[in-house]
């Protein structure tokens, strides 16, 4: 039992370049506090941090934002990458990267695109992403992945508003030919909760879309990978969130701080150490924020004692927060939570409701 766990090597990074970015989805992941451009880590502090990921055993980077393309020194970043050695995941709107652009950071060694989709039409798209023409960028620019060859993951972010159009998300992952389409439901911290009553789909628009995705495995199987997870809300078992707190994965802010989940500041009492003063090995294996959560010590009934907690490591911690007012208590999406009730609850009331307006995302422009 890890009560007290070996720590080993985190196998993938997240590297937050920027929070600017040109959408305004109403189920953003960044948090309610952005940073400004101006204390971005630069390209040098970059480049340091992605040597010292390789030496601790990061093999794989996911160069995300806001939108990362919005950096100008992005070739440099994922040269950086290459030449340690790192397998580089780029997660972007594709709005801005035109074929030269494309072309520069492939020579760069760019390995791999993971590509947001927000609808399978301009009106549905544009609506949700807050852009007028992204729609028709964002397939001219998938189209130009598909030409150059560059393995693709199509991420379609799937809610009450969209949800209808799922088989046509899978049509576009296979016309652009993709070998993987992600249908993520939308996850319900930061700005995606003020947004929440907008978009949580209904039990049926919910029990549609497994149908369609267990006909669709079994229709596109050798063609098509479709990952696919049951919103958390009509849950009953808790995912592994982050594959368990402080075990596989780190997430490096746009100013440096480390975190061990992207949503992690939102969880008063923690502490995050920055890679301006402190090396990333020392942050990974003693930092406060990665041991309050890691292995098995800190949990509470029903957690403690249950025959998963080495499988889901109590979930998430973010949702718990916000569901039960503490980050240690399991997960309520578990059946076993005593706060369980309150996921089907606020599905229930929520996903019945006809209002669709929704709040949008702005960087401010002051900032941008
Ligand atoms: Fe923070 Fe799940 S999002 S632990």
């Amino acid at each position: 039992m890890l009560d007290k766990p070996a720590i080993g090597a985190p196998i993938g990074m997240l590297c937050e370049l920027t929070h600017r970015c040109p959408l305004q989805c109403p189920y953003c992941s960044n948090p309610v506090e952005l940073e400004r451009p101006a204390g971005e880590l630069t390209t040098g502090e970059w480049r340091d941090v992605l040597a010292q990921a390789a030496a601790l055993g990061v093999l794989q980077i996911h160069l995300s934002g806001g939108e990362p393309t919005l950096r100008r020194d992005l070739e440099e970043i994922i040269k950086a990458a290459a030449d340690a050695g790192l397998y580089t995941n780029l997660i972007t709107a594709g709005v801005h990267v035109d074929r030269a652009r494309l072309k520069a950071l492939l020579d760069a060694g760019l390995d791999h695109v993971q590509l947001s989709l927000q609808g399978t039409d301009a009106a549905t798209a544009d609506r949700i992403a807050g852009m007028q023409g992204g729609f028709e960028r964002k397939m001219a620019f998938a189209q130009a992945v598909a030409e150059e060859g560059v393995p693709l993951t199509v991420n379609a972010v799937m809610h009450r508003q969209n949800l209808a159009q799922l088989p046509e998300m899978l049509e576009i992952a296979l016309k652009f030919k993709a070998h993987r389409i992600e249908v993520a439901h939308v996850q319900y911290y930061g700005w995606a909760l003020k947004n929440r009553a907008a978009l949580m789909p209904t039990r049926r628009q919910m029990d549609k879309a497994t149908e369609q995705v267990t006909e669709a495995r079994e229709r596109l199987k050798g063609r098509l990978q479709i990952d696919y997870v049951v919103p958390d809300y009509y849950a009953s078992r808790p995912k592994p969130c982050m594959g368990g707190w402080g075990r596989s994965f780190l997430n490096v802010t746009p100013v440096g701080d480390v975190l061990p989940c992207h949503a992690a500041q939102t969880i008063p009492g923690l502490t995050f150490d920055n890679v301006r003063d402190t090396p990333l090995k020392e942050i990974w294996e003693t930092s406060s924020a990665f041991e309050t959560y890691r292995g098995t010590g800190w949990m509470k009934a029903p957690c403690r004692t249950c025959p998963e907690r080495e499988k889901d490591w109590g979930g998430c911690r973010c949702q718990a927060l916000m569901m039960t007012g503490d980050a240690a208590n399991a997960d309520p999406v578990c059946a076993r939570s005593p706060f369980h009730h309150l996921m089907e609850d606020t599905a229930a009331g929520e996903s019945e409701r006809h209002d669709d307006t929704f709040i949008p995302r702005r960087f401010a422009r002051s900032d941008a």
